[in-house]
């Protein structure tokens, strides 16, 4: 059996960590592809709630094998306080693998990440100040410490004395102190050892099996670094594209894209969105979805379900089908509206402008259902669901061009539903 994607439609917090958590059990393999510890990833099960960063949403499943791959920026310290936190609730995490070419995030790129906010002043991104952009940028500067290094001291000391070089004038003291930062590594490094390895043979030996493998991506392909709404964006390709190569398969052994969007639109940090909403039904979207940050904390922006965005995803990257979760909150909602074209200077508009003055002009144009008016959070099957929640599903099916395989009812591992 080949690999299936799963990716985040839209800017992330798509609910991409609870549908790779219901997909585990038919899946020999899930490898997380892009990101690092931006990416939170909420699963909710009969034993608690749990936010994965960094450790793949398959690990809750017992029988799934789950790699961290060579596209993904691990802050070792911050994973291995994630694996102690996951055994102390019971997890078993022997099934971790992570990739010997992933590369490593500093305590410095914080640091950087955080001046470097500073300097944008009001044209500030909003990172989640993790580190992620200046991990990258060091990796393709080729200048990147490597997750395979911290297993060796020595080479570990001549790339990090090489990144401070580069970076050691706007850095505090504190920052640079290259014994402490080893330490502390070479503790994490022990932690993280037995798991380190040449994860992508593991993840082709799986496909050369027939097994299936689950690709996790992290954020949404809206902040894409290359078709994202630049430079509001993150620094890393959570695509279909961005997928394969950081999980190290090829094209050709995918056979299917699942795009994970919400019912509607959220945001987190600075960019244009513009199907937003800044009245009280953004605010009861807010409320009912729980929309704020879950590594950050911060309030997500929100807004009605953008089709034109979501139409030139699904293109972009071969979406094969959509699982559309969080329907849910518009349980109390009398009526829903879409975006389902844009107006740009008078003109219609079918897709998402690099310039990103003219995507913040951009006038989006709405169809308005009746909402359905009942609790479906109890709904398990297809015929459990009223007709005008049906409608609302089969009518994302229509304006983004792809089938809508599953719905979410719920934040609950069960409240999901498979549509015929
Ligand atoms: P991810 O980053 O894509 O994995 O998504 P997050 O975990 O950051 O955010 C999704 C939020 O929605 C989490 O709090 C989930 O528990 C919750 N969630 C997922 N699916 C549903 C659903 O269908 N209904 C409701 N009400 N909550 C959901
Ligand atoms: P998951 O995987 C939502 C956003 C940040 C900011 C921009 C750049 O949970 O969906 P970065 O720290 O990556 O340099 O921040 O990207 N962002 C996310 N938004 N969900 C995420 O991950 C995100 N990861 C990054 O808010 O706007
Ligand atoms: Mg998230």
């Amino acid at each position: 059996m080949p690999a299936a994607i799963i990716l985040g439609g839209q800017w992330g917090d798509e609910g991409k960590g609870k549908i790779t958590d219901a997909l585990a059990p038919t899946a020999a393999m899930v490898v997380r592809a892009n990101g690092g510890s931006n990416a939170g990833h909420t699963v909710e099960t009969p034993d608690g709630v749990f936010k994965m960063h960094l450790v793949p949403s398959g690990i809750l499943n017992p029988d799934c094998i789950c790699v961290i791959g060579a596209g993904v920026v691990i802050d070792p310290i911050g994973l291995a306080n994630e694996l102690t936190g996951l055994e102390q609730r019971g997890v078993d995490t022997r099934n971790l693998l992570i990739s010997d070419r992933a590369h490593v995030v500093l305590p410095f790129h914080m640091a950087i990440d955080r001046y470097e906010e500073t300097l944008r002043e009001e044209r500030s991104i909003g990172t989640t100040l993790r580190g992620i952009g200046p991990a990258y940028a060091d990796k393709v500067s080729r200048r990147g410490l490597r997750v395979g290094d911290l297993l060796d001291a020595g080479a570990m000391r001549q790339t990090i004395e090489h990144q401070l070089r580069m970076h050691g004038q706007y850095l505090e003291s504190a920052e640079t102190d290259i014994d402490a930062m080893l330490e502390s590594l070479s503790a994490a490094a022990d932690k993280l050892g037995p798991s380190i390895c040449a994860a992508e043979q593991r993840v082709q030996d799986t496909l050369d099996a027939g097994k299936r493998v689950l690709v996790e991506c992290a954020q949404g392909v809206m902040l894409d670094i290359d078709y994202g709404t630049y430079p509001y964006v993150t620094s890393s390709s959570p695509s279909a594209a961005g997928a394969c190569q950081g999980a190290g398969i090829a094209p050709m052994q995918v056979d299917r894209v699942i795009g994970v969007f919400k019912a509607y639109s959220t945001r987190v940090g600075s960019g244009p969105m513009p199907t937003e909403l800044h009245d009280d039904t953004g605010e009861l979207i807010r409320k009912r979805g729980r929309e704020y940050g879950t590594t950050t904390g911060r309030p997500r922006r929100t807004g009605w379900f953008d089709a034109v965005a979501a139409r030139s995803a699904c293109r972009l990257n071969g979406v094969s089908e959509i699982a559309l979760t969080l329907t849910d909150v518009f349980d109390v909602f009398p009526e829903i509206s879409v975006a389902t074209s844009y107006q740009w200077n008078g003109q219609p508009l079918g897709y998402v402008p690099a310039n990103l003055d003219d995507y913040a002009a951009v006038v989006a144009e709405y169809q308005t259902t009746t909402g359905w008016l009942q609790d479906i959070t109890g709904a398990r099957r297809q015929a459990d669901l009223p007709a005008g929640a049906l409608a609302y599903v089969r009518s994302i099916g229509d304006a983004t061009g792809v089938e809508v395989s599953m719905m979410g009812v719920g934040p609950a591992r069960e409240q999901l539903i498979h549509l015929q």
